[in-house]
């Protein structure tokens, strides 16, 4: 799960993600980075903490870290919340196979190209706004990969 600062939305993801494969029993690897190295080290947003644990996830035990290209060895896909992440990341794709693991994360429910909107600068609306949208493409996911089991 990649975003810009790895603070407010992949972490969501990432908690979201891990959090609905052990309910199905589904043995994944799950992390999340950004493309910026503003906030490695950091805790998640306050924000992004709350929401998480409203719904019951806790994710205040993650740190910020920024990608590395190892993660295209290491990942079969790599999700990215905007536009502008996905076209950071692909700039350091080293070849096809590395392009073809990154993926749009609003892709998994309608293939428009849709982005997951920065909440960083809005109010705690954008946070629930960014949870539902995570949560619905988590749950596509979940489905492909236990498709691919
Ligand atoms: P994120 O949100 O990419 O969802 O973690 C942001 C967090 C921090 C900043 C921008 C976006 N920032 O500019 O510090």
């Amino acid at each position: 799960m990649v975003c810009l600062g790895n603070i407010c939305r992949s972490p969501l993801a990432e908690g979201i993600l891990r959090h609905q494969a052990k309910e199905q029993n589904l043995a994944v690897e799950v992390d999340s980075c950004g493309t910026a190295n503003y906030h490695v080290g950091d805790k998640p947003d306050t924000r992004s903490i709350k929401k998480a644990n409203e719904y019951g996830i806790d994710i205040s035990h993650l740190r910020g870290r920024q990608f590395h290209l190892s993660d295209f060895d290491f990942f079969d896909w790599i999700y990215v919340m905007d536009k502008s992440n996905y076209e950071n990341i692909i700039a350091l794709a080293r070849n096809q196979q590395d392009k073809q693991k990154v993926k749009l994360i609003l892709n998994e429910i309608s293939n428009n190209n849709n982005e997951v909107p920065d909440p960083y600068y809005g109010g705690e609306d954008g946070f629930e706004q960014v949870y539902q949208l995570l949560n619905d493409a988590c749950k596509q996911i979940i489905k492909k990969l236990k498709n691919d089991e």
